[in-house]
């Protein structure tokens, strides 16, 4: 066994014979343990750290093995779960496999097995956290941290501490990429619902009627398909964190459902007849202009005020260009890490391209940039060239125009505009992001200098084609 310290094993059991032999076998094979009789207090436990292997029977008072294993695997991901029963059914042993249980043992317990089973569970849970714990070392930042250097972010992080204590509703808005979800996770983390889970409900990937059983679970038989009880993200997230992204998406009929968890607390699961009781902090996230979705009678008013009690917005990279040189440092420090190169910076044109460019997919297209030059990196600098062409098209070129004093400014302009017409491949979009202008003033100077519009569809060949921003 490649185990250092002794692995600590929490065992669940009701039965306090079954739950005393347990203990002493394991104890004897060398574990620490700790023991409790239901599954509510085996989860305080599990919240308060350092439990390496619960063992828990199936049959429990207040919360079963099932529902044990769910919560104590929200709480903690790298915790290994072994479930104990007296009357294996395949289902349910698949069931627990499916929800993530690292075994499944049936009573009689025999003591080698149990031994055995422990053993692999503790071994595999320490190199999940040993690799883990590299990995942060890698990348002393942590990929999730919240990068930033200009006055926008530093203040957004000021506002995470002060929203962090309460438990008020936040809403965070911003174009796509922009970090939204990152300020989520800060939020849960720097609360004191930091030990409890954070859970996370995509409300765009779902249509509404599944969407409304994985907020609000379900009872057997609620609708065809429904072949056991389970619970929503909302019972999973209960006393902890619950992030609701791109709540924009979501349907008016599920908004009034929602409407009530966030009014009073309570919901019913589908084909429910118990109301319950949930304490749940709400973290929603959204790239649409949710006020216009309300003119637009798209999203309820009610709702919107109810979400919007406090409101992140998101800055925009290209409005924030301080934060760029120190993110893509950061994406590369990460990547190198990955890739185990020892780049340690970019050129100057390089860096020059990336803080010029305007990045409209936000930190996700420059963390996508930077991912994919490093891999294309062979010396211990990023250059220029390997970074994606529609950001080295900001790169400095330098184009002597030398002008006589009293030149017409209307000749300079047009000067400027068709050396940058050249310089982008006649991409009259990408032309006019160079020059600050709109794409219609660069037609409208063609237009007025008679110059003849080439195509673009046929244009561009493969070589010459600039990437899609990557979202
Ligand atoms: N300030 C930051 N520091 C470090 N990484 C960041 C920062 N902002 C964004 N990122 C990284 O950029 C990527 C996109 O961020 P995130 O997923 O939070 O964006 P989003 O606003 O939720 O986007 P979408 O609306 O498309 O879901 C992630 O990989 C995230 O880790
Ligand atoms: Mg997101």
């Amino acid at each position: 066994m490649k185990i250092r310290k002794p692995p600590t094993i929490l065992v669940v059991e009701d039965d306090a014979e079954n739950r005393t032999a347990m203990v002493k076998i394991l104890e004897g094979a060398g574990f620490k343990t700790l023991q409790c009789d239901n599954g509510q207090e085996a989860l305080d436990r599990v919240l308060e750290g350092n439990i390496d292997v619960l063992v828990s029977d199936m049959r429990l008072p207040v919360m079963d093995g099932v529902e044990l294993l769910k919560r104590a695997k929200a709480a903690d991901q790298e915790i290994e779960v072994i479930l104990i029963t007296g009357f294996g059914t395949v289902e349910t042993a698949v069931e627990a496999i499916k929800e993530g249980a690292y075994d499944f043992i049936t009573k009689p317990v025999k003591k080698a097995y149990l031994v055995h089973s422990v053993e692999k569970a503790a071994e595999k849970q320490y190199l999940q956290r040993e690799n883990r714990e590299l990995r942060s070392q890698l990348s002393p930042e942590g990929t999730r941290k919240l990068v930033y250097a200009s006055s926008e972010m530093r203040n957004i992080a000021r506002m995470i501490e002060q929203v962090a204590s309460s438990t008020a509703t936040v809403l965070i808005t911003g174009e796509s990429g922009t970090g939204k979800e990152v300020v989520a996770d800060a939020i849960h983390s720097a609360s004191p619902r930091r030990n409890r889970p954070l859970v996370k409900v995509s409300c765009a990937a779902l249509p509404e009627t599944l969407l409304e059983a994985e907020l609000f679970g379900y009872e057997k038989g609620a609708f065809t398909g429904a072949n056991a009880r389970k619970e929503g993200r909302f019972e999973l997230a209960n006393g902890g964190t619950l992030f609701l992204d791109e709540i924009g998406e979501i349907s008016l009929a599920t908004q009034v459902k929602l409407l009530r968890v966030l009014q009073d607390g309570k919901f019913d699961r589908l084909g429910g007849t118990r109301t319950i009781d949930t304490d749940v902090r709400i973290i929603a996230a959204t790239n649409k202009d949710l006020q216009q979705e309300v003119t637009e009678r798209r999203f309820r008013e009610d709702l919107f005020y109810r979400l919007n009690v406090i409101n992140i917005r998101m800055p925009a990279l290209r409005t924030r260009k301080d934060d760029i040189q120190l993110l893509a440092m950061h994406f590369l420090k990460v990547y190198a890490g990955k890739n185990q190169k020892s780049i340690t910076g970019f050129t100057e044109d390089a860096m020059l391209a990336l803080t010029s460019y305007d990045w409209p997919g936000n930190v996700r297209e420059l963390e996508n940039a930077v991912e994919r030059a490093v891999v294309f990196t062979t010396g211990n600098l990023v250059p220029l060239s390997v970074l994606p062409q529609n950001v080295s098209m900001f790169a400095e070129t330098r184009h002597s125009l030398t002008f006589k004093i009293g030149t017409p400014l209307r000749e300079l302009e047009r000067k400027a505009i068709e050396i940058t017409l050249q310089h982008a491949r006649d991409d009259k979009n990408l032309a006019a992001r160079l020059l600050g202008i709109a794409t219609r003033t660069i037609y409208r100077h063609m237009e007025r200098e008679g110059i003849e519009s080439t195509p673009q569809v046929t244009e561009p060949e493969k070589d010459t084609e600039t990437e899609a921003p990557i979202h």
